[in-house]
């Protein structure tokens, strides 16, 4: 096999003495060539892990042909209603595995088709998370990584969709379809040029215009798919609006705001707030919620702030 027949996996996503049933390689350092380091059926130990960890080693290789059998393991890791037998480290390390590779499928791929499939599985993947209590919702927070870039406030977007949501007391299929409209939510922004989402001073006049178009763009590619649900949409295509009118792309006001695209608002606004940025620092939690709490009313649905509030601060 060639070097690109084997792809990396992360040994703290490892649980030891219990088997992954994939043969995992070492690379040889003098030769860097891949050789065997343990079988599929011998299962690690946690001497093994300790040593790998003591020499540095951050990661094993499996063959390109096992990745599936290894995705499907993270996943069951990273929902698995079993905490006992799961260590917390690994089973967050396996759920930002997860997610980063659904992420990068949707965000590489071209087509609208597989970015609205990884939204789907993210969704599922998320309300079967918070749905196990086991998983507290601290844990998630720990998960996401705050840099900036569409695709990292897109999930954290989706996944705070997903606990507020679930605190509101949605069913798991709604908190579900929330999610991965959160997932969602920004897709016009692929569509609109990076140098201008990433441009660190004022932005003028038109340039502003050209950014407030990213709602419609998105709604614009989503609208005709079936396998979207109303609300989905309209987290993507109201998610700028403001209870008082003076949001985008259309102003309307209270009640024509779809509730989800309330959510999503709530949501939206504290992720961009507490994320770094071209232009600043991200800015402490209690910060952004006091900066947030004077907006209640105007921009922001009272009930959903409250909660989301109260999510933020028990954690
Ligand atoms: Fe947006």
């Amino acid at each position: 096999m060639h070097c690109f027949d084997y792809i990396p996996i992360s040994i703290a996503t490892l649980m030891p003495s219990s088997s992954l049933g994939l043969d995992l390689y070492q690379v040889e350092l003098e030769t860097e060539n891949y050789v065997l380091y343990r079988g599929g059926d011998y299962p690690l130990t946690l001497d093994d892990l300790e040593r790998l960890r003591s020499r540095g080693v951050e990661h094993l290789f499996i063959s390109r042909e096992s990745q599936a059998s290894y995705k499907d393991y993270l996943r069951e890791i990273a929902t698995s209603k079993d905490k006992e037998d799961i260590s917390l480290a690994v089973r967050t390390e396996a759920v930002t595995e997860v997610v980063r590779q659904i992420l990068q499928e949707a965000f590489a791929g071209e087509s609208t088709d597989q970015t609205v499939d990884a939204a789907s599985q993210l969704g599922k993947l998320t309300a079967d998370i918070l749905t196990n209590d086991q998983f507290a919702v601290k844990d998630m927070l720990k998960v996401l990584h705050h840099d900036y870039a569409t695709f990292t406030h897109s999930a954290n977007v989706a996944f705070y969709c997903g606990m507020l949501a679930s605190e509101l007391g949605f069913s798991p299929k709604v908190v579900e379809d929330i999610t991965s409209g959160g997932l969602l939510h920004d897709l016009g922004k692929l569509e609109i040029r990076d140098e201008l989402l990433r441009k660190p001073g004022r932005l003028t006049e038109l340039e502003f215009r050209e950014i407030r178009m990213h709602p419609i763009l998105g709604f614009k590619k989503l609208a005709h798919r079936e396998d979207l649900v109303e609300g989905q949409l309209m987290m993507t295509y109201q998610h700028h609006e403001r209870l008082d009118g003076k949001g985008y792309p259309v102003g309307c006001i209270e009640d024509d705001i779809h509730p989800w695209a309330k959510i999503c608002s709530v949501v939206d606004v504290y992720e961009a707030l507490t994320s770094n940025r071209p232009y600043r620092k991200a800015m402490p939690r209690k910060k952004a919620l006091q900066i947030m709490e004077r907006e209640i009313g105007s921009a922001f649905d009272p009930e959903l702030f409250r909660c989301w509030q109260s999510i933020i601060e028990q954690s």
